[in-house]
C-alpha cells in the first residue's frame, strides 16, 4: 500500500512516530532538538549503546524515549557534519526509502525534514518524498493470505514537517506525477503475461486518456495497411493480436515539432521458433520494459503538465511459435519497404521496432526519436544492471541523456556504432538479415535499428540489464524498476519544455 502524504508546518512531533535526522556529530536539528528536553543527550547514549555513528543512510530506532511522548524516535544519519547541505536530489531520494523502510509498518508517522545545518530546502523534500512512494511501491496483489508474513505493509499515513511548506507541496506536485508514471510502468513490467496481454496493455495505455493523452490504437488490419509486415511477423505466431499505440501530449506550442519516444512491447517473449531454454523464461514477462516505460513517461508528462509536445507509440505483440509461426529463413517487407531475412525469431524486438520507429519519423517528423527496448541478454553481459546502454547518431543528444542519467541515477553508457558492425547484419538474400552473429550483439541489433531511422537524431537505449530483474535499492524493491521514465522526464524538463 502507497503512504499518503501530506506536508506541515515544521514542528516538533509530540506522539506517535517520529523521524528525525543527524549528521556524524549526532547534532538534531533544531526542531528535532525541541522534542523533548535532553533528547540529544538521550541520543547520543543511545547512539554510543547501540554502535550508531551517524553515517549516512544508517537508522537508530528508539522505542518510547524517555521524556518524550512519542511512541517511537527514529533517527536517520546524514553522514558527515558540515556536508549535509550539499546533499542532492538523489541522496535525499534514498534518504526517503530509508525513512520509510525504517517506519514500517507504522499508521501513521511524522518526519522532520531540518538538519543541523538548517531546513530541507523544497526540491530536496519533494525529492525525499519520490523515494518513499517509490520505496513503498510492492507488487503483491496477487498474495491472497491475509497475515502472509511476505506481504510487505509500510506506514499508512506520512506527514513531513518543512520549513517552506508552500514550494515543497508545489515540488511534490511534479515529483508526484513522476513518481506515478514510475509505479505505472513497474506495474506493466511486474504485471504476468496472462493477465496483461497486448490488448489489456493496449487498454492501459488508453486509461492515460483520462489525464488528457490523445489515444490512438491501430489494430492488425490497420497496421497490414501500412505494411508493418516486420512487426506482424511477430506476431502471427500468438492468439493475442497486435496493436500499436500512439500516445500524444500536447502541451508545448502549438506547432512545434514534438519529441518522440517508441517503446518495445513484446508482452511475452518465448523465443518463437528459435524457442527459448525453460531457465528464466519466466522473466520473458517483462520483454515489454521499453513500453511500459514510454507509458510510465507519457502519464508523468501529462500529469505534470509538461510544456512539450510529446508523442510516445508502442508495438505490441507476443512472441509465440505455434503453426502459424515465422520461420527462420523467412523473409518479410518492412514498412521502409526493405527485406528483412529472419535468421533466429527470438530478433523479434528489433522487427517490431523497425516499423515503430519508420512510423513515428514518418508521420510525426519528431524533434528527436528515442526508442527503449528489452533488446539484447547481451547489454546485460557489458554492462550488467547499472547502466542501459545507449547508442545513438547524435552526440549532443546522446550528452543531454547522459547528463540526465547522473542527475537521476537512471545511468546511462554510449556504445559505438558504424560501418564495419553494420556490415555484419547484411545477407546475400534480402537488404539485411535479423541477427548478425554471436559477437557485439547489443551492437548489431543497434545497427539494425539505425537502418530504420532516417535524419532525425536518434538514441537507442537497450533497458534489457536495467528494466526488470532489478537489483534492490533504496527506492526500488520490486522485480521491476520502472528504468527509464525517471531519466527520460529529467531529459525533457531540462532541454525541451517551454
Ligand atoms: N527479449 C530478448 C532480450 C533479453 C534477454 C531481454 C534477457 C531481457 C533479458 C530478445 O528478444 C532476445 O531474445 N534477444 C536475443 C537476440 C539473439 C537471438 C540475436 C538475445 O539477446 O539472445
Ligand atoms: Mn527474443
Ligand atoms: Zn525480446
Amino acid at each position: 500500500m502507497l503512504p499518503k502524504i501530506s506536508f506541515a508546518k515544521l514542528a516538533a512531533p509530540e506522539k506517535g512516530v517520529a523521524v528525525v535526522f543527524v549528521d556524524d556529530a549526532l547534532a538534531l536539528g533544531k526542531t528535532a532538538g525541541a522534542i523533548g528536553d535532553g533528547v540529544e543527550a538521550l541520543v547520543k547514549r543511545a547512539a554510543d549503546a547501540a554502535g550508531f555513528s551517524g553515517k549516512s543512510k544508517s537508522v537508530l530506532d528508539l522505542l518510547a524515549p524517555a521524556g518524550t511522548g512519542l511512541d517511537r524516535l527514529v533517527v536517520i544519519g546524514l553522514g558527515k557534519a558540515g556536508a549535509v547541505s550539499g546533499l542532492g536530489e538523489n541522496d535525499w531520494a534514498a534518504l526517503g526509502g530509508v525513512a520509510m523502510g525504517a517506519v514500517g509498518r507504522a499508521k501513521a508517522a511524522e518526519m522532520v525534514l531540518e538538519t543541523a545545518e538548517g531546513e530541507v530546502a523544497p526540491a530536496m523534500a519533494a525529492a525525499f518524498a519520490m523515494g518513499m512512494k517509490l520505496r513503498a511501491y510492492t507488487f503483491d496483489r496477487y498474495k491472497t493470505r491475509k497475515d502472509d508474513e511476505d506481504k510487505p505493509k509500510t506506514a499508512a499515513k506520512v506527514t513531513l514537517a518543512t520549513g517552506d511548506t508552500k514550494a515543497a507541496k508545489k515540488a511534490w506536485a511534479d515529483a508526484d506525477a513522476v513518481s506515478d508514471g514510475t509505479l505505472l510502468a513497474r506495474d506493466l513490467v511486474n504485471e504476468p503475461a496472462n493477465v496483461l496481454t497486448t490488448l489489456e496493455f493496449a487498454k492501459r495505455a488508453s486509461e492515460l486518456a483520462g489525464l488528457g493523452v490523445e489515444i490512438e490504437v491501430l489494430d492488425e488490419k490497420a497496421m497490414k495497411k501500412l505494411k508493418m509486415d516486420a512487426l506482424l511477423g511477430v506476431a502471427q505466431g500468438s492468439d493475442s493480436p497486435p496493436r500499436m499505440v500512439i500516445m500524444r501530449w500536447n502541451g508545448g506550442k502549438k506547432d512545434a515539432a514534438p519529441v518522440a519516444f517508441v517503446g518495445k512491447g513484446v508482452v511475452f517473449d518465448t523465443g518463437g521458433i528459435s524457442i527459448k531454454p525453460a531457465a528464466s523464461m519466466e522473466d520473458m514477462k517483462g520483454d515489454m520494459g521499453g513500453a511500459a516505460a514510454v507509458t510510465g513517461l507519457m502519464h508523468a508528462l501529462a500529469a505534470r503538465k509538461a510544456k512539450v509536445n510529446a508523442i510516445g507509440v508502442i508495438g505490441l505483440v507476443e512472441n509465440m511459435p505455434d503453426g502459424k509461426a515465422q520461420r527462420p529463413g523467412d523473409i518479410v517487407t518492412a514498412m521502409s519497404g526493405a527485406t528483412i531475412e529472419i535468421i533466429n525469431t527470438d530478433a523479434e524486438g528489433r522487427l517490431v521496432l523497425a516499423d515503430a520507429l519508420w512510423y513515428t519519423q514518418d508521420r510525426f517528423k519528431p524533434a528527436f526519436m528515442i526508442n527503449l527496448a528489452t533488446l539484447t541478454g547481451a547489454v546485460l553481459i557489458a554492462l550488467g544492471s547499472q547502466h542501459a546502454g545507449i547508442f545513438s547518431n547524435d552526440d549532443e543528444l546522446a550528452g543531454r541523456l547522459a547528463d540526465a542519467g547522473l542527475a537521476t541515477e537512471e545511468r546511462v553508457w554510449r556504445l559505438p556504432l558504424s560501418a564495419e558492425y553494420d556490415k555484419l547484419i547484411d545477407t546475400p538474400n534480402a537488404d539485411m538479415k535479423n541477427t548478425g552473429g554471436r559477437l557485439a550483439g547489443s551492437i548489431t541489433a543497434a545497427q539494425f535499428l539505425q537502418r530504420f531511422v532516417n535524419d532525425v537524431p536518434w538514441v537507442h537505449i537497450d533497458v534489457a540489464g536495467t528494466a526488470m530483474s532489478s537489483p534492490k535499492t533504496d527506492i526500488s524493491k520490486t522485480w521491476a524498476s520502472g528504468y527509464g521514465v525517471r531519466l527520460l522526464d529529467r531529459l525533457v524538463r531540462d532541454h525541451y519544455e517551454g
